[in-house]
């Protein structure tokens, strides 16, 4: 079973998205061979289409996909077109984000969705991972339900079986995780020469 993985986070290092596509890869073994494309590199997209699953790989950007995944989609979709691939791959999400909710990612796992139903590839299962960026820090009995979302993801991709969303977040209340977030991005505002004030109560530029 062949697996076309499309890593859509822009970043070059510290990416979650990386990090979530490490850890699938490592736990999909021997079970599949394992192709990772970039969506910042719209091309290959022959051997993207000769695998038997796809699965995009990406941040939440506004509530959305980032604008560079939406490019590789239309031009996935053009190519599909064009060449229509003899096999029919199955489509799956995994939408990682900055808040706390995994549920936040619904609206932008639904655009892939609708993306596979428009290309007329069979859609799956999303996952979408609260906290993302926190829960790769946190100890084992603080991301049971990370953990276990990611294991039940997993065993819907590896049987080919569609499923309803799955939606994460950590064991930790939501204003624990207010309170640490707070703590991390106030001296980082300070250590740019910003304030709270500066960014909740934005001032018009002076000329
Ligand atoms: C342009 C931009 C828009 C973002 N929009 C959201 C958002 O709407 N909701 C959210 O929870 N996080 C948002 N984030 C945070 C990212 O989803 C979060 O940092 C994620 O972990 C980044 O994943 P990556 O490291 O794989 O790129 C945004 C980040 C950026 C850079």
């Amino acid at each position: 079973m062949k697996l076309a993985i499309i890593m859509g986070s822009p970043k070059g290092r510290g990416s979650i998205s990386a990090h979530l596509i490490e850890e699938m890869t490592a736990a999909i073994g021997d079970e599949g061979e394992v192709f990772v494309f970039n969506a910042l590199r719209p091309e290959q997209f022959d051997k993207v289409l000769s695998c038997d699953r796809l699965v995009f790989v990406f941040p939440l950007y506004y509530d959305s996909l980032p604008s560079h995944v939406i490019s590789y989609l239309e031009q996935l979709d053009a190519f599909i077109k064009e060449y229509p691939p003899e096999k029919k791959p199955s489509v799956y999400a995994v939408c990682n984000l900055g808040f706390y909710e995994g549920y936040q990612t619904k609206w932008a796992l639904g655009r892939i969705q609708c993306w596979a139903e428009a290309v007329g590839f069979p859609w799956k299962v999303g996952l979408g991972v609260g906290a993302g960026p926190f829960t790769i820090h946190l100890p084992p009995e603080a991301r049971k339900k990370t953990d276990e979302g990611k294991k039940h993801f997993l065993q819907l991709l590896l049987s080919d079986t569609a499923g309803d969303n799955i939606y994460t977040e950590p064991d930790i209340p939501k204003e624990m995780f207010v309170e640490i977030a707070n703590a991390q991005w106030t001296p980082q505002l300070e250590a740019n020469g910003l304030t709270v004030d500066d960014v909740m109560n934005p001032h018009p530029r002076q000329n």
